[in-house]
């Protein structure tokens, strides 16, 4: 496969990724969890749902954690746009494109979208949130790692070509990729609209699933004291993946699993990758092999992902077969 174009005239502005909205079994482990242990800071709740916040954000929410009876999922993920006439375009296009698009109302935010991409992601687009503070110089208020913003979601998905094809269409580019030694059908694609490198993954597997939301750290000493505050408060082993470095990005991170096993990254953030020259970089799926120091993610990271609501999984058609931390065992090396 050839790499696709990015659209230069999208059909609107996209700006970047907004919120999660997931579903959880219990509101009150999921609050020790991301507010006392990660950090996030609350913006509203009440018995059927927490908003929470990042400290440099000004956006009512990032995260929305829903009461649920049933099976935790993720609900959708948020995308943001420019102005409303951006939302009025992006609605004219799914309908051109026989995507079904609806208008719905959703508590603090203003006029907002329904959609699901080309591979049954399901969308949320608004322009506009209500605001509360940034606390960003408010360190008397910061606890866990404090984390500053929401930066990316990661999704698993069956047609990651499909899926690359479908946002760089909107005008999102691709800033990294990862295909196996050798072929150019893309395992893993890393698109952006902000201006730094990911706003939206897509990693091949079995879904449309919900693989993780990330949000940012100014200092990657809060990486480790997430780790330690999480390890005093009984979260210890929902670490799940590092503190390490990625490949793709060259971020230091950490992922834990949350008590209904969603999955959230903390990673002292990006690089710009803004002017038009920058052409996407490409990486051999043996990096993970070779990497400069550190271990690889264990075989879950890479298998388990939350559910989207009401969406059934696809299998891949190239069934993957990550260089995992158990194989690295195995090999002794
Ligand atoms: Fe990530």
């Amino acid at each position: 496969m050839s790499i696709p174009k990015t659209n230069p005239n999208a059909p609107f502005n996209a700006t970047r990724a907004s919120h999660a909205v997931l579903t959880v079994k219990d509101l009150g482990a999921s609050r020790a969890f991301y507010v006392d242990a990660i950090g996030l800071v609350v913006s509203d709740e009440s018995t059927d749902a927490l908003f929470l916040r990042g400290t440099e954000e000004a956006c009512h929410h990032s995260l929305v954690l829903k009461r649920t009876d049933g099976a935790p999922a993720c609900e959708r993920v948020g995308l943001r746009v420019y102005t409303e006439e951006d939302l009025d375009k992006a609605k004219a296009h799914f309908d051109k494109a026989g995507l079904p698009v609806k208008w719905v109302e959703v508590p603090h935010q203003g006029r907002t979208l329904h959609v699901s991409d080309a591979v049954g992601t399901p969308l949320e687009l608004c322009a506009t949130m209500e605001t509360r503070p940034r606390l960003t110089v408010q360190f008397e208020k910061f606890k866990g790692a404090a984390p500053g913003r929401l930066d990316h979601f990661q999704i698993l998905a069956p047609e990651v070509p499909k899926a690359c094809a479908f946002y760089l269409d909107l005008g999102f580019r691709l800033s990294e990729y990862i295909c196996p030694d050798g072929g150019d059908e893309p395992l893993f694609v890393f698109m952006q609209r902000k201006g730094n490198p990911h706003d939206i993954v897509f990693a091949n597997g079995a879904g449309p699933r919900f693989h993780h939301v990330a949000f940012t750290v100014a200092e990657s000493h809060r990486l480790f004291q997430a780790c330690d505050i999480a390890g005093a408060l009984g979260f210890g082993r929902n670490l799940e993946h590092g503190p390490g470095r990625h490949g793709p990005g060259h971020a230091l991170f950490v992922y834990f699993r949350d008590p209904d096993r969603h999955r959230i990254e903390l990673f002292n953030t990006h690089y710009q990758m803004m002017d038009i020259e920058n052409e996407p970089v490409r990486w051999d799926a043996s990096y993970t092999r070779n990497r400069a120091w550190g271990l690889p993610p264990r075989r879950q990271w890479h298998f388990e992902a939350s559910p989207f609501a009401g969406v059934a999984p696809r299998d891949p058609a190239r069934k993957p077969d990550p260089f995992t931390l158990e194989k690295f065992l195995a090999e002794g090396a």
